[in-house]
């Protein structure tokens, strides 16, 4: 049974070793004076965003939270506010005034809308105080609008050719997924957000990386759940309805959506021999559990961890005037983090194991 925080992933450790080392080389590099001004260092840092319901986000800032707090062992004070904007970008701009009202010194911003963060912007500059903006990534031209924004994500290309690839190796490897043996897959994708840069970029790679690996495909259809369990649950039941046993790969944008279609398999009836393959992205929790039970066929690692630290070292560098110079950018301002493929067979080093004496 999996214990809330008490687990360690691969990335996990890769990121607290990012976070630890970048407090603590500005220790020591600086010698005693810094050490005295950076033991007074007080970060307070105001982080909004999309929607508590978001399994991956709610995962990644539950490490966010604790890579701040380790940067106390460095002697640097962190608070964190945190306030979830339900969906409504209007209320999502209110926020902000209130967290730059509250005095953090710096926002991490996960915004409703990828194209409409101008308000924010605007807001941020008038007051001097930086923003990081994460998993949601804002068209190119807003991040140019001044020089204190910054973006912290994954490579959503490299999500879907890595979901391509794992869906095109069970296909090559395993007959049985051509469950009617037309010679041809049957395939339904289920979507994230329409606009979201995860979703489409995600979607295409998925289908090109397996039509140049030689898989024949057929469409059945494509269908947007939201990265919702419930919806994509929904939207299965209707496919389901619609073709029967003639589904043979689900691939979905995220976990909970593959989880979604799982969910509506288990209601229809279906013996478990005749579920289609599934695949994620994501490993959360539940989703590296249903690789592990054989409900997914494989995920890809969002590296949580890894952004979660980016975002943390970033933050607190802004905020302090110190570290910037220790830190890579993609174009000045990127700060990307690798996927890595999921399946039964290294699902374990990213469960990884319970802590001693838990
Ligand atoms: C994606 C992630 C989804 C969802 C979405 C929200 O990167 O795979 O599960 O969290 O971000 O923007």
């Amino acid at each position: 049974m999996m214990k809330k925080g008490k687990l360690k992933y691969r990335g996990a450790k890769r990121g607290l070793a990012v976070c630890i080392g970048a407090s603590m080389s500005a220790m020591l590099v600086c010698g005693c004076e810094t050490q005295q001004s950076v033991a007074e260092n007080k970060v307070h840092v105001g982080v909004t965003y999309y929607n508590q319901s978001d399994t991956f986000l709610n995962e990644l800032l539950e490490c966010f939270e604790e890579d701040l707090k380790a940067y106390q062992k460095g002697g640097i004070e962190t608070t964190v506010t945190i306030r979830d904007a339900a969906g409504a970008q209007r209320t999502q701009n209110d926020q902000v005034e209130e967290l730059i009202d509250a005095g953090c010194d710096v926002l991490c911003v996960n915004l409703v809308d990828r194209a409409d963060p101008s308000e924010i912007i605007d807001l941020a500059r008038d007051h001097d105080v930086p923003i990081v903006f994460f998993n949601r990534e804002p068209v190119a031209e807003d991040l140019l609008q001044w020089d204190k924004l910054y973006y912290v994500g994954a490579d959503a290309d490299q999500s879907g050719v890595f979901q391509g690839e794992l869906a095109s190796e069970l296909i090559k490897n395993d007959a049985e997924t051509d469950k009617n043996g037309d010679g041809r897959i049957q395939y339904v994708i289920l979507e994230g957000e329409a606009g979201h840069q995860d979703a489409i970029i995600r979607t295409e790679n998925a289908v090109e990386t397996m039509k140049n690996n030689g898989v024949q495909l057929e469409k059945l259809s494509y269908q947007i759940a939201n990265w919702n369990r419930a919806q994509a649950q929904n939207r299965m039941q209707q496919l389901i309805a619609q073709y029967g046993d003639g589904i043979e790969l689900v691939l979905a944008n995220n976990d909970d959506m593959a989880l979604g279609a799982v969910d509506a398999y288990e209601k229809s009836g279906f013996p478990k021999e005749e579920y289609p393959a599934f695949f994620g992205i994501d490993g959360t929790n539940v989703g590296l559990q249903a690789v592990v039970d054989g409900s997914f066929s494989g995920t890809v690692y969002n590296d949580k961890e890894g952004q979660a630290a980016a975002m943390a070292e970033l933050a607190v560098a802004l905020a302090t005037h110190d570290g910037l110079q220790n830190m890579e950018f993609e174009r000045g301002k990127y700060i990307y983090l690798p996927y890595e493929k999921i399946t039964v067979e290294n699902v374990e080093d990213f469960l990884s194991e319970t802590e001693p004496g838990s």
